[in-house]
């Protein structure tokens, strides 16, 4: 069976890119690989964070996976810090991954631009994330665009490791989402969806309620022009909708739009269709959230689980570079 690993962070709440770009195609992997999906809060503490809310924020990341149809019966669910193995394996990692092309990471760039100074954890967060890939021979990794790069260095590494040590590591490809594989912010169609955007009314969360879903696409930047066409490059605007549009209810977004005489026609289509996607989340979120022990005891079974895989990858890493045993 192809197996099959992804990861998020326990930023809080999950937005709609969040959703379309992963946590869909998570829910369809567990029912045709053997899935492991991990909540990355060791990822979560390379920029500033607040450690009053890393435990109850990686609880609510939880309570949204589940929220958005992962069962733990088809898949395991589990927290990065509870399998030690995945710092252990990320720091065997470190030392087959060269400066260079960690200076590379875009996300890196990102993140650490107008920084004063930046932690050694943001630039080793690539390297971690290969871990958590390469701990599990994972064969594919659903993400969305954006992580593509990463994906590219956890091959690399494991190519690299292979080489010099004897075939360890199973090599993953990335399997990225043909619709909606990044979801742009409604406020700034040229920057992706993110809870760091500068207003939140760029953002639709997966728990926020139709009456809100609609106020932020109503209110969405378009484009000149009146006429709804998929051109990605000269209405950005426009276009996310219509690719917001055949995510939540089928078709292709170029295809859709000659169905749309005017923007708010497509608004009001998109709006619908992305609520009515997003209901059967918020509702089991609703019942989950009056559950908090049934949650941590998903994340307790799901380590040990991970624990047992990501101990034998460990174990055939360490007799790869010849440590004592
Ligand atoms: P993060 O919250 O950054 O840990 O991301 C979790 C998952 O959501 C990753 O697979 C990302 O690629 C995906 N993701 C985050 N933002 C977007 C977006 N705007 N569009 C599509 N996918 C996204
Ligand atoms: N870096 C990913 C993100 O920000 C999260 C992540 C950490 C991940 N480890 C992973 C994704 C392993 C896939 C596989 O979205």
């Amino acid at each position: 069976m192809v197996r099959v690993l992804s990861g998020v962070q326990p930023t809080g709440e999950m937005h709609l890119g969040n959703y379309l770009g992963a946590f869909r195609s998570w829910s369809a992997e567990q029912y045709e690989s053997d899935a492991f999906f991990c909540i990355v809060d060791l990822h979560a503490i390379t920029v500033d964070f607040d450690p009053k809310q890393l435990a109850s924020r990686t609880l609510h990341t939880a309570t949204s996976l589940l929220a958005a149809g992962l069962d733990p019966s088809r898949c395991t669910i589990f927290v990065q810090s509870q399998v030690h193995e995945h710092s252990e394996l990320a720091w065997i990692l470190e030392c087959t991954a060269t400066m260079g092309e960690m200076r590379r990471m875009t996300q890196f760039k990102e993140k650490g631009a107008g920084q004063e100074s930046v932690s050694l954890g943001l630039f080793a967060y690539p390297v971690l994330m290969a871990a958590d890939i390469l701990a599990y021979d994972a064969d594919r990794v659903p993400v969305g665009d954006d992580q593509r790069q990463h994906l590219e260095l956890a091959r690399d590494l494991a190519h690299r490791f292979n080489a010099r040590y004897g075939e360890t590591f199973v090599v993953p490809d990335a399997s990225v989402p043909r619709v909606a594989s990044r979801v742009m912010d409604l406020q700034d169609p040229t920057s992706k969806m993110s809870k760091s955007a500068q207003s939140h009314l760029g953002t639709i969360m997966m728990l926020d309620d139709p009456t809100v879903i609609e106020r932020k696409i109503r209110r969405a930047v378009t484009d000149s022009g009146t006429e709804v066409l998929y051109d990605p490059e000269n209405k950005p605007g426009i276009s996310n909708l219509l690719e917001l549009l055949a995510a939540a209810s089928g078709g292709a977004p170029d295809q859709l739009a000659s169905g749309y005489p005017n923007y708010g026609s497509l608004k009001s289509a998109a709006t619908e269709a992305v609520a009515e996607m997003l209901r059967p989340a918020r509702e089991r979120f609703a019942a989950f959230s009056r559950d908090p022990g049934e949650v941590r005891r998903v994340l307790s079974d799901g380590a040990q689980r991970a624990g047992e895989v990501a101990a034998s990858t460990l174990r055939r890493t360490h007799a790869a570079i010849g440590i004592l045993t």
